[in-house]
């Protein structure tokens, strides 16, 4: 028998489990980001063209990208500066040939000038530093495939390792806190994470970015963002493969820098220009493999919406505050994926970006718990802001509205908010279905705190009993869709 949406058109897709993170959805981090493929069973099916999708809780803005391919207007917010300014990239893509050519005269005019902080007295550029401690351990030449060590006089490795400059082109300073699940302190600065010489590099790179404006500057900015990680001194080194199979080998690897701030006593520097072109090349495919999408008109307020099929309003800021200037009953449907507790502190990770973004993160504002002293993000303040923002949205919804919130928490006092939902007389809890991963698309997540899927729960406003039952047949194509309310509990 043939399935039919709510709008009696036929059912095409059902979720299956999302493949990774390919294209756009790939070239930039973003802690938690879920894969696209999550987003469009319902998009499709609850909502028509041009209808008004909300998220509060954007992060890497795949879901505004999702509803702009599929033409829905789309409301955004998120109190990390970097999630909306990755989101507009996505919304916004620079035209393919602006990008190539401008960095083509990057690769031009600064790749030489980077090359000149990592060439050696015989003119070879180094590509790999090992470092154990604050002492160069050994050194790489990476020509094609092939890494070649280098053997250099000592006096010239001592130059290398205490190269110096006052350079320093991030006047914003580095906002952390004391928080050992991440690896931070409070005093931590940019030059406990980078090289002097990685931090001349990305001089020399954000100074030449100023000649651009408009979408090719924010996509300059955001290629570096992403290559920062590779480029610190968090990327450690992979030693001993093989040692468990008896196949060891003195080979050592490139890691890759994770998720945190842990400074490995053993690590990797990359040649900075070779982490950017890395990124950039990944950018550029992704730009010319999306041939633009769908022109969408990103606009500052909610005053400002058009009835123009894509439009989407962006905003940085706290949820509990950007939702009072919408108006009751005007959203169609909400997806949205809230911190998971104490899984993750977007600011905290993000504030590498921000920094270097020039953005000031509030972090007072951040709904999350955070085991960062001196933040007082704890359980109780975490339900009260989530129990609110979710009220509000339920304003927003219109009668026979959905409301979809993708959920993964380990210890039932963080579902508490969700609870509130239920309580609510308008609302009807309709069922959910589990969010399985494949390997590929979990990487940005350390799953720590967490159950071993994430839920997709389904809650519709004043829908009659008929609705529910007919969503719960056609929800049906889902795997494991089930009406029932997921099992949690304190799964230590
Ligand atoms: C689980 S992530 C969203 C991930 C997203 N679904 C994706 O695929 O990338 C939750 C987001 O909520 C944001 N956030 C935290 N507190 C907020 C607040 N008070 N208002 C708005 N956004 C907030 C975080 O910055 C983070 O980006």
């Amino acid at each position: 028998m043939k399935q039919l949406s709510l709008f009696n058109e036929p059912i095409e897709k059902i979720p299956v489990t999302p493949k990774g993170y390919k294209g756009l959805a790939g070239f930039h981090k973003y802690w938690g980001k879920k894969p696209p493929e999550a987003w469009s069973f319902l998009i499709e099916n609850l909502t028509k063209e041009k209808d008004l999708i909300l998220d509060p809780f954007l992060g890497s803005g795949l879901i505004a990208k999702k509803c702009a391919d599929l033409n829905r207007r789309f409301v955004g917010f998120d109190i990390n500066p970097f999630s909306i300014e990755l989101t507009k990239l996505c919304l916004d893509l620079p035209d393919y040939t602006k990008l190539k050519k401008a960095l083509d005269i990057l690769k031009e005019k600064i790749k030489p000038d980077i090359d000149l902080l990592y060439m050696t007295s015989t003119g070879e550029i180094i590509t790999h530093i090992l470092w154990k401690g604050n002492k160069i351990d050994r050194l790489w030449e990476k020509t094609g495939r092939k890494r070649i060590e280098l053997a250099l006089p000592a006096d010239e490795v001592s130059k290398l390792e205490n190269f110096v400059s006052k350079a320093m082109p991030i006047k914003k300073k580095l906002n952390l806190f004391d928080n050992s699940r991440i690896n931070t302190r409070k005093d931590i600065s940019l030059k406990d994470l980078f090289t002097s010489r990685a931090l001349v590099a990305t001089d020399k790179l954000i100074l030449s970015f100023s000649r651009h404006n408009g979408n090719v500057h924010r996509a300059l900015m955001l290629i570096l963002t992403a290559s920062l990680g590779q480029m610190s001194n968090m990327v450690f080194a992979v030693t001993r493969r093989g040692k468990t199979k008896g196949t060891e080998t003195e080979k050592i690897e490139v890691g890759s820098w994770v998720i945190g701030y842990w400074r490995p006593e053993q690590h990797f520097e990359i040649n900075a220009w070779n982490c950017f072109e890395n990124k950039a090349n990944k950018l550029l495919k992704a730009v010319r493999d999306t041939d633009g999408g769908n022109i969408v008109k990103i606009s500052n307020s909610f005053g400002d919406f058009t009835d123009s099929r894509n439009t989407s309003y962006l905003k940085v800021g706290d949820s509990e505050v950007l939702l009072q200037d919408i108006p009751d009953n005007t959203v169609k449907l909400i997806l949205t994926d809230p911190p998971h507790g104490d899984r993750i502190p977007y600011l905290e990770l993000s504030e590498l970006w921000n920094t270097f973004l020039g953005f000031e993160a509030d972090f007072d504002n951040e709904l999350v718990v955070s085991d960062a002293k001196g933040r007082n993000k704890d359980t109780d303040q975490y339900n009260r802001k989530l129990s609110a923002i979710f009220a509000d949205c339920v304003r927003v919804l219109e009668p026979q509205g959905f409301l979809a919130v993708m959920f993964n928490a380990r210890s039932s006092e963080h579902w508490k908010s969700l609870h509130t939902l239920e309580a609510m007389s308008e609302m009807e809890y309709v069922g959910c279905y589990p969010m399985n991963y494949s390997a590929g698309s979990v990487i940005q997540d350390n799953r720590k705190g967490g159950l071993i899927s994430d839920y997709v729960l389904l809650y519709g406003k004043q829908i009659a009993y008929v609705l529910r039952k007919k969503i719960n047949q056609q929800f049906g194509v889902i795997d494991n869709w089930s009406a029932e309310y997921p099992k949690v509990g304190n799964q230590q």
